[in-house]
């Protein structure tokens, strides 16, 4: 076991210590993943962490041996859903693995969660698409199972090459386009418009509990307008551009919806987040029609993205369907995992 790791708070402030912070964990995720990893950019991070704001909490933490920086730890806890809930990560370089010290993080960031009155402790972690299905061998996932997690779901990693050929994109939404009549696609960049705010907020918060969870135990999000409007700030802060279609109904009520991201600190890289059609909705497209009309926007407007990574539940078949039509490709795991608190 570790006995000599020291693990302190990192002030988001503190310029320098944030920088040896990030740099343990983006060199930890990378490793054996250079390829494939989704990491989270410094900057991106700093803005996140030094926004403490009422929609959730996040704590950094840092492990240092002699006073080298060796292990990573991160908390970050919504404020209003999912109260007995918390998502953790642990990084160790890996130069100084198997030492004891990522289990001493975690205990660290589990008396965090404990005193946070959390009992339900989610994390993940990432392995090759052509490793074991469920991460048999995998660090993360030897590790999170020899303290106690249970893999609740895997979701599959898939990355679309850019530009998606233009007649292929007009093709497929003209396909769908016979099965959504009296709908209405609506394509903007940043916040939602204010006559769509409550129907986007009411619809996209629902995404967590309405994809599949697997054994996960989730409640669905809180549907607040404002905190719709408080993350939009985080992410414009966080140089973040987002791509928005979402497809309204007669009484112009949002039913379907998708968004995607770029960051100006992770050049030519998009992230697809959220696609979502409302229960009541399906069986007319509108995954396809969203997605695609979202695509062609982001190619319209942006020809430096490169590439745009998504990730669906291996059970998710209609979206994986969609996904691999406009010509997604499998390109890593994910699992995530949970435990309890007793
Ligand atoms: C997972 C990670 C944090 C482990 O860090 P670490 O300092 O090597 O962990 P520890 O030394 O405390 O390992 C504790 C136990 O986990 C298991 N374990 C850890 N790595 C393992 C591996 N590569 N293969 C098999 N078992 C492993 C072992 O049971 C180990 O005990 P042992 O060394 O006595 O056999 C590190 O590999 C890492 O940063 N990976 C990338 C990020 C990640 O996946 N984090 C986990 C999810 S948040």
């Amino acid at each position: 076991m570790s006995d000599n790791l020291e693990i302190a708070w990192v002030d988001p402030f503190d310029d320098a210590t944030f920088d040896v912070w990030h740099e343990v964990y983006a060199t930890s995720q990378r490793f054996g993943r250079e390829e494939t990893a989704a990491v989270w950019t410094l900057e991106e991070l700093r803005v996140q962490m030094q926004h403490q704001g009422t929609g959730r909490w996040a704590g950094a933490y840092l492990g240092r041996v002699a006073g080298t920086a060796v292990a990573s730890g991160f908390v970050m806890m919504s404020l209003v859903d999912n109260l007995d809930r918390t998502s953790l990560w642990v990084d160790v370089l890996p130069e100084r693995r198997r030492r004891g010290h990522g289990s001493a993080m975690l205990d660290h960031v589990l008396d965090v969660a404990r005193e946070k009155g959390r009992s339900i402790i989610a994390t993940e972690a990432s392995w090759s698409y052509d490793a074991h299905p469920e991460g048999a061998g995998e660090p993360g996932v030897e590790f999170l199972r020899a303290h106690g997690f249970d893999l609740g779901l895997v979701e599959i990693q898939r990355t679309l090459r850019l530009p998606v050929d233009d007649a292929l994109l007009a093709e497929l939404a003209a396909r769908a386009a016979t099965r959504h009549e009296g709908y209405t696609l609506r394509s903007w960049v940043g916040p939602v418009p204010d006559e769509l705010l409550e129907s986007w907020a009411a619809l996209s918060s629902s995404l967590m509990t309405e994809a599949p969870v697997g054994e996960l135990d989730l409640e669905p999000e809180s549907a607040d307008v404002a905190l719709v409007r408080e993350a939009e700030d985080v992410i414009a802060k966080q140089g973040r551009t987002k791509y928005n279609t979402a497809a309204l109904d007669a009484d112009g009520v949002v039913v379907a919806y998708t968004d995607l991201a770029t960051a100006v600190h992770d050049p030519g890289k998009a992230y697809q987040w959220g696609t979502l059609v409302r229960g009541d909705h399906r069986g007319h497209r509108l995954g396809m029609a969203v997605k695609v009309a979202n695509l062609q926007q982001l190619q319209a407007l942006d020809t430096t993205a490169r590439t745009v990574v998504t990730w669906n539940a291996e059970v998710n078949s209609h979206m994986i369907g969609v996904n691999e039509e406009i010509g997604f490709r499998r390109t890593e795991r994910a699992g995530a995992f949970q435990r309890k608190l007793v």
